[in-house]
């Protein structure tokens, strides 16, 4: 399922520069350079503070923590998605991206763990929804945050049929068509998924777009590629939570359709938070220009088909590359089921992360 945009309501810091700690310590010290200055000329007053200074100094210094370079809020403020996306690709000519707000900091940490384990962690770039995030992340690892603004927050306030509104619900497609335009292969990831093995070895062929089903119906092994039939809703139920696109104009079309989609779409509580219908919709119309490819079931399964049915994991055992926690809602609750099945690596293997323990 699509992570849902009611959590990404973070607000920016007022003043960028409050989250540096060094700012505040160094604005401090040039104060007291200047009274040091004028009490030049009374020198027996000098030489009577001076202990008081020294021990002033090392206060200050102690109160400032140590950091190895200095964090600019700036910086990061005015990094470009074309920049931070050249900076993960690194010549690969691939990215790996995600979209995350603050409280799904621990989701991020948790499947950048499996990421990292299959050595594709340089790749990553984190399309941060929100400040927070975005100096979170680069604070621990340089360059992999990028937020392009403006922020979701800053938008929630437009109203449905408007042109913020319209740019709220189409973020998604539109950062990976963005990404597909500067020619790059690019895959995204719903965070509350974990890896297990290497995806990338299921994306060897030449295909424009690969997903996912999010049905939880048993498939046979050598299930067809192509594009399922629709369901009960008319439609397909293709996950829009991991997605590889390569830089065609079929996968370009795709991202295109899904932005006519969910701008077409009727408004509705449920709709607003889920921009899944819209892909189906995406696929359906674009399937007969589009070399569309449908990931195999067992290495790529819903939620509701790994954490439901013991018998078919273990029948499966061996073949699983990317687990989606779908089909439960709550933070509390995922993090329990991947606890329960021994997927939440954080608590003990967040050395296994670039990102460290970040919550
Ligand atoms: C970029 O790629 C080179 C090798 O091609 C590697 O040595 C370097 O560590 C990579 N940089 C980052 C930031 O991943
Ligand atoms: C919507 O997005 C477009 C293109 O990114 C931008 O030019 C425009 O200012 C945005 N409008 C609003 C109201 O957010
Ligand atoms: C698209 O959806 C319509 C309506 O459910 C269906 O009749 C048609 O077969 C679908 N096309 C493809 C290619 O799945
Ligand atoms: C669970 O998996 C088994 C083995 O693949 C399958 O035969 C069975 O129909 C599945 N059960 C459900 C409820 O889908």
């Amino acid at each position: 399922m699509a992570t849902s945009l009611l959590h990404q309501r973070q607000k920016p810091p007022s003043d960028p520069h409050q989250i540096s700690p060094r700012s505040a310590s160094s604005f401090s010290t040039f104060n007291l350079r200047q009274r040091t200055a004028s009490l030049f000329g009374r020198a027996g007053l000098l030489l009577a503070l001076l202990p008081l200074l020294l021990l002033l100094f090392l206060l200050l210094s102690s109160s400032s923590p140590p950091q190895q370079q200095p964090f600019s809020a700036s910086r990061w403020r005015d990094y470009t998605l074309a920049d931070a996306a050249s900076f993960a690709a690194n010549g690969t000519g691939t990215v790996i991206v995600c979209a995350v707000s603050q409280p799904y900091l621990p989701f991020l940490a948790n499947w950048l763990i499996g990421v990292s384990r299959q050595r594709h962690q340089d790749k990553v770039l984190v399309i941060a929804e929100d400040y927070a995030t975005l100096y979170a992340v680069n604070r621990r690892w340089p360059g992999h945050a990028v937020l392009v603004p403006p922020a979701p927050d800053a938008q929630s306030a437009h109203k449905f049929g408007s042109q913020g509104f319209f740019n709220f619900t189409s973020r998604r497609p539109r950062h990976l068509l963005n990404i597909l335009e500067l020619g790059y292969s690019v895959m995204y990831n719903d965070v509350d998924m974990v890896w297990l093995g290497d995806p990338f070895q299921y994306l060897k062929e030449k295909h424009d777009v690969y997903f996912t089903d999010d049905m939880t119906a048993v498939k046979p092994l050598d299930h067809p590629h192509s594009l399922p039939p629709p369901g009960k809703k008319g439609r397909t139920y293709i996950c829009s939570c991991m997605i590889y696109l390569r830089p065609t104009n079929g996968a370009k079309l795709v991202m295109k359709k899904w932005i006519e989609e969910l701008t077409a779409q009727p408004w509705s509580k449920k709709a607003k938070a889920n921009d899944q219908p819209a892909f189906n919709w995406a696929l359906n119309k674009t399937a007969g220009q589009v070399d569309l490819y449908l990931l195999p079931q067992a290495a790529f399964p819903s939620g509701g088909l790994y954490f439901k049915n013991e018998t078919w994991v273990k029948e499966t055992k061996g073949m699983h590359v990317i687990i989606h926690n779908n089909y439960i809602t709550g933070f509390e609750k995922k993090i329990k089921r991947f606890q329960e099945y021994g997927l939440w690596f954080v608590d003990d293997h967040s050395d296994d992360s670039p990102l460290g323990k970040i919550v």
